[in-house]
């Protein structure tokens, strides 16, 4: 590592989270149910038919009350980006409806004003695992044709009331993995095990349409809009030399490149025809749709947390813990307290592997460690985390992402994930923490809802302030 490295001037630093895992106030001003209210156990385990009051995230850390604390407690980190999603359903609370709630859209005009007056850029998702409800039920989600519709109404609706408070815009939160969530991630109601192929491809199909119309409308309202898909990024690696791992490796990597070819190129790649067409899939395109997917995006953003391995060897395939998508363990790594295994050399690996495929500026939107943390009180009287192995794990990492920038990749900016605790995702606890600040909230519903700053907060604030500097001085 050279010593003379620096962070690209005006690179993003800052962090993410989502409204689902933060905002709580499920039912205030009119918003409607989405999936997340009725997930109270995380993506993994099926929803239940009501909201019940053991989901944590009805309540979540009640930032739609407390935001201005928490975006004043991020600005004193020095975030250059704060990135969040919107709740489609507090904007249309059923989702196809044609006009929208006032005062769900109030809401957000507060929020981003609020980390405008900071200098902080908002970075929006516009749709986090948050399908509205009743287009889960009414449509079966994304399997429908409809939806294309109802989020371009979405759109529209956001992209002209937040245009000169919104610059940077996310489609869908990691879209790939609606092959292995179809509910979570593309609010199909049907149960994975009796969704056909055939409906989870075209469901597929109906996002790309609806991702491509979102950057054609996005540029059209406002053409200094920078609009990027969002995937989980997976290094594979295979697990032993043997040629026939390495097939599965290419093909598992198909599963996912398949989703960015289609958003930075704007066509179906071959490998993707060869599979629909082995496993017996047409997909329908409306006679505009190849048209719209020439929409391409801006950017690509992506979430990384681990890598994995692929086997040819029946024997030895073992599905590992991991973020939604995932395959074999590898024997060599390590893993976080929920099995997720530790590889910041693989960010440097995938940095690499995606701008060498398409040479379009990455934007690293989640990375992070959820371990349990304690509170204790420190000798100033003060209650804080000691949390030296979140430290280590984002140093290692950021590490990797400059060795990846001295390689020649171009990044936009890196946001950690859950900047501040929040509720997750796969498994709806509070207990696994990913946040600089601490927030006093517990899985068993207790908690005052105080902020703590944790000890990475005064080290990230570091990073931020010396612009990736004090990596190399510790
Ligand atoms: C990503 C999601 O899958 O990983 C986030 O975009 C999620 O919503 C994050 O929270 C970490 O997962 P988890 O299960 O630890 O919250």
């Amino acid at each position: 590592m050279s010593q003379t490295f620096q962070f690209p001037n005006g690179f993003l630093w800052g962090g993410s989270v989502s409204a689902n895992q933060i905002e709580g106030a499920y039912q205030e001003d009119g918003k409607g149910l989405s999936i997340q209210d009725i997930m109270p156990n995380g993506i993994q385990t099926p929803p239940t038919n009501e909201p019940t009051e053991d989901n944590m995230k009805l309540i979540a850390i009640d930032f739609y009350h407390r935001y201005k604390e928490d975006i004043k407690l991020l600005a004193e980190m020095g975030f250059k980006v704060f990135r969040t999603s919107i709740a489609w359903s507090r904007i249309f609370s059923k989702g196809d409806e044609l006009e929208p709630n006032e005062k769900g859209l109030q809401f957000y005009d507060n929020l981003f004003d609020e980390c405008r007056k900071y200098g902080i850029e908002p970075l929006v998702t516009i749709s986090h695992y948050e399908t509205p409800l009743h287009l889960v039920r009414e449509y079966d989600g994304w399997a429908n044709r409809k939806m294309v519709d109802f989020y371009e109404r979405y759109v529209r609706t956001i992209f002209e009331r937040y245009q000169n408070k919104v610059k940077y815009w996310l489609t869908f939160n990691e879209i790939n993995s609606i092959l292995e969530h179809p509910f979570a991630s593309g609010g199909i109601n049907t149960p994975k095990d009796q969704l056909s192929k055939q409906a989870l491809y075209q469901a597929v199909h109906h996002e790309f349409v609806a991702s491509a119309l979102a950057v054609k409308i996005g540029h059209e309202i406002n053409p200094e809009f920078k609009i990027g898909c969002m995937v989980i990024a997976m290094p594979i690696y295979p697990l032993t030399p043997d040629p026939n791992d390495m097939i599965k490796v290419m093909e598992a990597d198909h599963k996912n490149t398949g989703f960015t070819d289609v958003h930075v190129r704007g066509y179906y790649p071959g490998y993707m025809k060869r599979y629909l067409k082995d496993n017996g899939i047409t997909i329908h395109f409306e006679p505009d749709d190849e048209e719209i997917l020439k929409n391409t995006v801006d950017f690509i953003s992506f979430s990384y947390y681990q890598s994995s391995c692929e086997t040819a060897d029946p024997a030895k395939q073992i599905k590992g813990e991991g973020n939604l998508i995932g395959g074999v363990p590898n024997p060599l790594l390590t893993a976080s307290d929920w099995g997720w295994q530790i590889d910041p050399q693989g960010l440097r690996y995938i940095m690499n592997a995606m701008y060498d495929r398409y040479q379009k500026p990455l934007f690293i939107v989640e990375n992070g460690l959820g371990a349990v943390d304690e509170l204790i009180t420190d000798e100033n009287g003060n209650k804080t985390v000691i949390d030296d192995y979140r430290i280590k794990y984002l140093k290692e990492h950021l590490l990797q992402v400059a060795e990846a920038i001295q390689d020649g990749v171009e990044l936009m900016g890196y946001a950690t994930w859950g900047c501040i605790d929040l509720v997750s995702a796969t498994t709806a606890e509070m207990k696994k923490r990913y946040g600089f600040i601490f927030v006093d909230r517990h899985d068993d519903g207790s908690g005052t809802l105080e902020r703590y700053r944790k000890k990475s907060f005064y080290w990230y604030k570091d990073v931020i302030e010396s612009n990736g500097s004090s990596l190399f001085r510790e």
